[in-house]
């Protein structure tokens, strides 16, 4: 059946302006690094692409290696392009990125002109797209010099490949200098992809004001910590969970190492009347600087009650103080 998305899909209208340029992202992005790869059912994806869109999730988040296999979650979006949401690409906020390693030999990884550029072709042709809105260096390479990887990104932009740019996990002193060298080549650095989550707070040392200064959005990834920051895992590792699968990135040791802290944050959610994701999308989302959370999803109703978090009121000091004490068990 052809499908029609929701006319009210803008009527609650949160988005965020991206640093300091013209782009508008959404509170709430969608990722697709895991559950939408060729291992997965491609009907529970769609019904979550076209809930999230519904819902005027305007952004989709990929990368050359997403999967597994490595590629098919963009083949597999090319399909929800091609069925679904291709006549709606103009209402599309697509991003893709090149830095981990994707095929064999020394161009298959990292942040040589080389590879960014031949992985971007290869990431346009399996979604089916002239351009994604965003594409990323996805880490910064040690032995490539910084000009080489930005000259990368500023040539996609130039060759239409690319609508804007963006840098994940690079730290404070690499993001200011990458910035530097973009702004040098007249293509601005849009926005920075860090991890960041009630459990990892590394981007408040430092690299929160280099974003400010700079008018760089941030979009944080992994604001559950993988879904630990939920209440998948207050009692146990379910068997459906990522923490049980093979190919999940979420280690059941790090389940266990988490368990104390996530029982106390559910607690204090509880308090405040809100389940722990949405008390952890809150939280992430605090901050002016943050443009969007980043969540991931296996089902529609994960994504359903994390839209709920949006427009709760604001923190309280004494709530801040009770997360800040449940993570420091
Ligand atoms: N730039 C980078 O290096 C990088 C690295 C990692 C991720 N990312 C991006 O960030 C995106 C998000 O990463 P992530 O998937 O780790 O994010 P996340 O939002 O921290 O975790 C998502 C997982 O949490 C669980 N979950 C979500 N909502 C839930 C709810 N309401 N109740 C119970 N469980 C819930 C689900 O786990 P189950 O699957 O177990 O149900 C889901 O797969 C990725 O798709 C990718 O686009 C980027």
């Amino acid at each position: 059946m052809n499908y029609l998305p929701s006319p009210t899909r803008y009527d609650v209208g949160r988005y965020r302006r991206t640093g300091r340029s013209g782009l508008h992202l959404p509170e709430i992005s969608l990722g697709l690094w895991h559950n939408f790869g060729g291992v997965d059912v491609l009907e529970t994806q769609r019904a979550m692409v076209r809930f999230a869109f519904d819902q005027g999730i305007t952004h989709f988040d990929l990368a050359n290696n997403y999967g597994p296999p490595p590629g098919s979650a963009e083949e597999n979006f090319k399909q929800l392009l091609d069925s679904d949401l291709r006549p709606f690409r103009d209402e599309l906020v697509i991003s893709t990125k090149a830095g981990y390693r994707m095929w064999p030999g020394p161009y298959g990884e990292w942040g040589s002109r080389k590879y960014l550029i031949s992985s971007c072709d290869q990431s346009l042709k399996r979604m089916g797209l002239e351009y994604v809105d965003i594409f990323y260096s996805h880490r910064p390479d040690p032995n490539t010099p910084l000009e080489e990887t930005m000259g990368a990104l500023d040539h996609l932009v130039r060759s239409g490949k690319a609508l804007y740019v963006g840098i994940s996990s690079y730290s404070a002193e690499q993001t200011k200098e990458a910035a530097a060298i973009l702004k040098s080549l007249g293509t601005p650095c849009l926005i920075h992809q860090p991890v960041y989550n009630i459990l990892n707070r590394w981007i408040e040392d430092g690299l929160t004001d280099v974003l400010e200064d700079e008018g760089i959005g941030c979009i944080p990834f992994c604001p559950l910590a993988q879904g630990l920051l939920t209440n998948r895992y207050l009692e146990r590792i379910p068997e459906d969970s990522r923490a049980a699968k093979s190919h999940g990135f979420l280690q059941t040791s790090e389940v266990e190492r988490q368990q104390v802290r996530i029982q106390a944050l559910a607690a204090v959610a509880a308090g405040r009347g809100v389940s722990l994701a949405q008390l952890a999308l809150q939280w992430v989302l605090r901050k002016p600087v943050i443009t969007s959370a980043l969540i991931g999803a296996s089902s529609v109703k994960q994504i359903e009650e994390n839209l709920a978090a949006l427009g709760g009121a604001e923190l309280s000091s004494d709530e801040l103080a009770a997360i800040d004490a449940a993570c420091a068990l």
